[in-house]
């Protein structure tokens, strides 16, 4: 117990040079696996990924999914398979033109914003955090309801919070009476914010879809989020039955509030703070090596020329920006540490793994892996043009920003679109100094440990326009 504060990314990888790729840690009656190599990786992520592919969850996370009425935190199974289906196929689809057009509308405001703010200093950080948290609203909610925002924000906040709070109940069970009372009124409370927020916006859809046929409101095209998406399979009914649901025929899924509530918390978690931290830290990389800032620009003024915004058709020729990015996810992945449940015992590596074990997948470690990356800790985001250099598939286990198999990141590309259209669009539209005459060699890359990592001290710097047309604001 006294080891908590080295269980960090950093910790683990500095604890992995010493004992190796897998590392067990008996925490109370919680027995932890750290894996931090590309070989282990790839024993637990694919040659035994049937055992490996459950989410631990402590109290909170459970009572704050509905009992794991989500994806992200349901245990490998049909119910996760079949809620795994809804995102992958209604929600996060490239056919599904209204995610991406949240993107495109809010980067387009984000210029916006910033061309208000040129020759001042522009906390970069911030900037990037309220954009990414207005595309996911947008695209869950749909386009006119950003009113409630500042609400949601603070229901997230306390999420998060007691997502990570320690609750000795985790670790030593029959001290889980210690604070228990508060910690549980805490919960209950942040559990009935979410239900009265979301119940309204569950109530309002449901009130759309009676007025609503074939798409048209009153004969008006009506545009459609994820929550009309989800309705689709919504039953008022409890569909609680359906977390045991086994036919595989998608038309006979149904999922009730709690579902949808959960569900939405995945998306608002997984798709802001990960893109959000990316774009912070591709900037902070570009800005420390002028050099290669020099040639994304150099690149945006050649292929898309300075008389436009970037559009979507563009980042395909966008090569040299698209392998900072790359090596941008090596450096700093936005979830550093992969967390999985064993479903079983398991031997891995001549090592017995109980059931029930926790296990950190160490993608942060993994990245600057001294075996497989040459110069591991520098930006250098040339190697990722020689041949047979990974994508982001994950079928290579040295590089696992998005993870690898079953329990992979299911919204990697509408991420990868949000991540690419905003770091191209804010280095096209603008040049970028650090303030007050700092050097780039004097900026600070610390990062910050939680389910993401991103920077200790935000990111700030000062725009000045760098298109020829005048923008309009
Ligand atoms: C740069 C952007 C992103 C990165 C680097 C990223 C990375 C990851 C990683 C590493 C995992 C866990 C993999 C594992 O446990 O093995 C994950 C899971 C997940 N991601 Fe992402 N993600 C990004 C963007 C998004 C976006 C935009 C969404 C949704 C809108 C999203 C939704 C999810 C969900 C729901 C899961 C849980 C999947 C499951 O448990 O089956 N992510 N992501």
């Amino acid at each position: 117990m006294t080891m908590m504060d080295q269980l960090t990314h950093r910790g683990l990888a500095q604890l992995a040079t010493k004992y190796g790729g897998l590392l067990h840690l008996q925490m109370g009656s919680l027995h932890v696996v750290a894996v931090s190599t590309p070989e282990m990786a790839r024993e637990v992520l694919q040659v035994q990924d049937g055992i490996f592919s459950n989410r631990p969850a402590n109290v909170a996370i459970a009572y704050l999914t509905y009992d794991r009425a989500d994806m992200a935190f349901a245990d490998y199974g049909p119910f996760w398979r079949q809620m795994r289906k809804i995102c992958v196929i209604k929600l996060f689809s490239r056919r599904r033109a209204e995610s991406w057009a949240s993107v495109r509308e809010e980067v387009d405001l984000t210029v916006r914003t910033v061309m208000k703010k040129t020759g001042v200093p522009v906390n970069i950080g911030e900037l990037v955090f309220s954009l990414t948290r207005n595309i996911t609203y947008r695209a869950a909610f749909g386009s006119f309801s950003h009113d409630g925002q500042d609400e949601f924000v603070e229901i997230m906040q306390e999420f998060s919070k007691l997502f990570g709070a320690f609750n000795l109940a985790d670790f030593i069970p029959w001290l889980g009476w210690i604070h228990a009372n508060e910690f549980n009124r805490r919960l209950a409370r942040a559990r009935e914010s979410l239900d009265e927020f979301i119940d309204t916006i569950i109530d309002d859809h449901l009130a759309k879809k009676r007025g609503n046929t074939e798409g048209k409101l009153d004969g008006v095209e009506v545009e459609s989020d994820m929550v009309d998406e989800l309705m689709a399979f919504y039953s008022e009914e409890d569909a609680s039955a359906t977390k045991k649901y086994v036919d595989d025929s998608q038309s006979g899924f149904k999922i009730n509030r709690d579902h949808i509530k959960a569900l939405i918390m995945d998306i608002m978690f997984g798709g802001t703070e990960t893109v959000a931290s990316a774009i912070e830290w591709a900037m902070s990389e570009l800005m420390k090596s002028p050099e290669d800032l020099k040639k994304v620009q150099q690149e945006l003024s050649d292929k898309v020329g300075l008389t436009r915004f970037v559009h979507e058709s563009d980042l395909e020729n966008l090569t040299y920006l698209k392998i900072c990015i790359k090596e941008t996810l090596r450096l700093h992945p936005p979830i550093p540490l992969l967390l999985h449940e064993t479903a079983e015992d398991s031997v891995v590596s001549g090592y017995r793994i109980p059931a029930k074990s926790r296990v950190m997948i160490n993608a942060y470690a993994i990245g600057r892996d001294p075996s497989s990356w040459e110069d591991p800790d520098t930006f250098k985001p040339s190697r990722f043009l020689n041949d047979g250099a990974p994508d982001f598939k994950g079928n290579d286990f040295k590089y696992i920003p998005f993870g690898s198999g079953r329990r992979s990141c299911p919204g990697m590309q509408l991420g990868l679109y949000a991540l690419e259209l905003s770091v191209a669009n804010l280095l096209h539209c603008f040049n970028w100094v650090l303030p007050d005459g700092m050097k780039p060699s004097e900026l600070d890359m610390e990062d910050m440990f939680g389910l993401t990592a991103p920077r200790v001290i935000r990111l700030v710097a000062v725009p000045s326009y760098r298109l020829t047309f005048p923008l309009k604001v």
